[in-house]
């Protein structure tokens, strides 16, 4: 059993799409084990996308992927592109309330990210939640010097998920209980 974080960021509360995204997770069986709105201030947005050049590099070569493949030039290392993105992530993820979600399931982690779509959601397919309500791209969000504003942040593995679910959830906002599902989507089958 893993556990996941999921949280919907501003623009998606902003955009009235709590209710329609927590349902997409819901109906495919993961459990909800914790749920809080909460209005991140700077230092838990900087807690969350931790100053680590591992990770200012993988999200800097995404913007740089996508101009190059549109024949664009960027000027900046990927570091540089990831350290700018970092400082704009402060703003948008503390600008409005946000709703944190603690979820629970077999391959949580993989099953989210799949449900959640690409970083980018003009890559993301119908379907999926940022395929489904939003046309951002890197590039719009380059040229209006802000993010790329994709309504979710989803964990990209269960190391990542047990680090960022300690900076929003404490032990006693984590549930115990069954969902009355858990039998049959966890049931045993007998041999004949
Ligand atoms: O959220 P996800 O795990 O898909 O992407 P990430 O690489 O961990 O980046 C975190 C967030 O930074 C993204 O969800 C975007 O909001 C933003 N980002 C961006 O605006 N431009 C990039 N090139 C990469 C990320
Ligand atoms: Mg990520």
């Amino acid at each position: 059993m893993e556990r996941t974080l999921v949280l919907i960021k501003p623009d998606g509360v902003q955009r009235g799409l709590v209710g329609e995204i927590i349902k997409r997770f819901e109906n495919t069986g993961l459990k909800i084990i914790g749920m809080k709105m909460v209005y991140a201030d700077e230092d838990k947005a900087s807690k969350h996308y931790a100053d680590d050049e591992e990770w200012l590099k993988s999200v800097g070569e995404k913007t740089l992927r996508s101009a190059e493949k549109k024949g664009i030039k960027i000027e900046r290392t990927a570091i540089e592109q990831g350290r700018w993105i970092r400082e704009m992530l402060m703003s948008y993820l503390t600008m409005s309330p946000l709703v944190a979600l603690a979820l629970e399931g077999n391959e949580a982690v993989s099953k989210v990210r799949m449900i959640t779509g690409p970083t980018n959601p003009q890559e993301a397919l119908p379907g999926t939640i940022r395929g489904d309500f939003s046309v951002d791209s890197y590039m719009l969000g380059d040229s209006l010097e802000r993010p790329i504003q994709n309504l979710i942040h989803a964990s990209e593995s269960p190391k990542e998920a047990e680090r960022e679910l300690k900076i929003w959830f404490n032990d006693k906002e984590l549930h115990f209980f069954k969902r009355v599902d858990e039998d049959l989507i966890y049931r045993r089958g007998s041999k004949k």
